[in-house]
Parts: C-alpha cells; structure tokens; sequence
C-alpha cells in the first residue's frame, strides 16, 4: 500500500488527477471504476478541466460506476447514474456506449449483476478504480460483514450509511436503503486502486483500513491484500495512523527508486 499524506482536499485531487492522466497517457483506452459520494468530486473536476484544455481526451476510454440505490430511476437527481452524468460524464468526450452503470430498476437483479462482471471481464477489467471510504470502512456499497470475496450484488445500507447519504434527499423524501455494488472481489481485480479520504470523520476507517487486521468488519482492510494501491489522505483522515513519518519518507523518496530503477543500480553507500 502507499499512503500519500496531502495538505488539503485539492492536493488529494491533484494527486489523483495525475495518475489517471499519467495511466492515459499510457492507455488512452483506459478502463475507469468511478465513485460517487461527495469525495472524488474534485478529481472530477480536474478531469474536465483537463479536457476543455484539450490535455486529456475520453474518447477511447470507458467507465463503470461502483454502485447504485436500488429502487431509483436513471433521471432520479439522487441516482448515481445522475451524478456521474451531472459530475463528469456530459463535460466530456465519453462515448454513451462506453459509459457503464449498474441500473436502480433491473428486471432480473442477478441477471444484471452477472452481465456487469461479464461486461468489466470483456473489456479486459478496470486499469484505475477510484474510490471513497465509508466513516464505517466500507466501499462501493460492501458494508461491514460483507464477503471479501464477493462480486456484484444486492446490498442492504447500513443505518449509518442511510443517514451519512441523507442529506442528499430532499426532507421527508424516503431513503433507498437497497443498492447493487461491484463486490469487494470486483473491486480487487482492479489493477490499480485510488483510495481517497479527508476530513475528522474519516480517521477511523483510514487508520483501522490501513494498520489494522484485515477484517469483513472494516471491508477497505482488505486492500492491504492488493498489489497497487494508493491512499490518498489528508491530515486530518490521517491523524490515527501511527506510521505517518515512514509513509511520508517514503512518498518524499520515491523519485530515489525510480532513479535506481532506470539506471538499474542500487546506490553504493
Ligand atoms: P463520501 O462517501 O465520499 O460522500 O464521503 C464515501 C463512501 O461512502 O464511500
């Protein structure tokens, strides 16, 4: 895992930014696992903007959304199928037919979520998957006790959950508390991983995700298990971990190993 400690929200976004572009750069067919809640907005942001500066374009690439509420139309302005078209899809070149989300109203709920692996399969599965964290430590929707293993699936909200999204719904209005969420297994087949977090109310899950025992209790625990992935943190989400010096010499020496690694010589001391 790499912890990377920023200042603030938009250095956390930066950082973000430049390892989707760098991977475009790399991949312009890049495969994208997207987010919703109020975290990767600001990495979004910098996607557009990137585009109308005409440096980054979609036109090759593809997006999946993690998650959805059960039970919302597409054109419900609390769907995640909304906000990702609202956030990022409409500001740029994606291709309709590239844009992937899990739908509110399927007919046949197992069915689709067994056509969403099979599409993310076909396409050679998703190069950056870009995440948030849950205050409870989960992601996507895979709640606490949910299969490490699991793939796409119904999901019952936790109360916590429920009341965390509320504020997006309008007074009185009635909460989904269903959704369907790539599993936690979907998500680890991801090549690389963004996990961003700030803000006081994320330093549990962060610090029990990333020094505590891999547990269903705390689902983001599990991509201690993953070969590339990256935490991308403020202060204060960071502000439990116990080995933020090592991580932050580690982030400030990185340029070191590429160096070796180019010349393909360990350094004599
Ligand atoms: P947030 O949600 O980005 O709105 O904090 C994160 C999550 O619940 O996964």
């Amino acid at each position: 895992m790499e912890i990377i400690i920023k200042n603030d929200y938009d250095e956390i976004c930066s950082e973000a930014y430049q390892i989707v572009f760098q991977e475009w750069q790399r991949k312009n067919n890049i495969v994208l696992g997207l987010a919703t809640g109020r975290t990767p907005l600001g990495v979004y942001a910098k996607l557009i903007n990137s585009y109308k500066k005409g440096e980054i374009n979609f036109s090759e690439a593809r997006a999946f959304s993690l998650d959805e509420y059960l039970g919302l139309k597409e054109d419900h302005p609390q769907s995640f199928a909304y906000y990702m078209n609202k956030n990022l899809y409409r500001h740029i070149d994606l291709k309709k037919e590239n844009i992937h989300g899990l739908q509110g109203l399927p007919e046949d709920i197992d069915e689709h979520c067994r056509q969403y692996e099979a599409l993310i399969k076909s396409v050679g599965g998703i190069d950056v998957q870009i995440l948030g964290i849950g205050s409870n430590g989960h992601i996507g929707f895979n709640e606490p006790s949910s299969s490490l293993a699991s793939r796409t699936r119904a999901k019952t909200l936790t109360k916590e959950t429920i009341e965390a999204n509320r504020g997006y719904f309008r007074d009185g209005e009635e909460m989904p508390c269903y959704s369907l969420t790539m599993g936690i297994g979907t998500i680890m087949e991801a090549k690389t991983i963004l996990v961003l977090a700030f803000g006081k109310n994320k330093e549990d899950a962060v610090v029990n995700s990333v020094e505590g025992p891999i547990t269903a209790a705390v689902p983001a625990s599990v991509l201690q298990l993953h070969p590339d992935v990256k935490i991308i943190i403020d202060e204060d989400a960071a502000s439990r971990l116990t080995r933020k010096d090592y991580y932050r010499w580690v982030y400030n020496n990185k340029k070191g190993i590429t160096q070796i690694r180019s010349v393909n010589k360990p350094p004599v001391l």
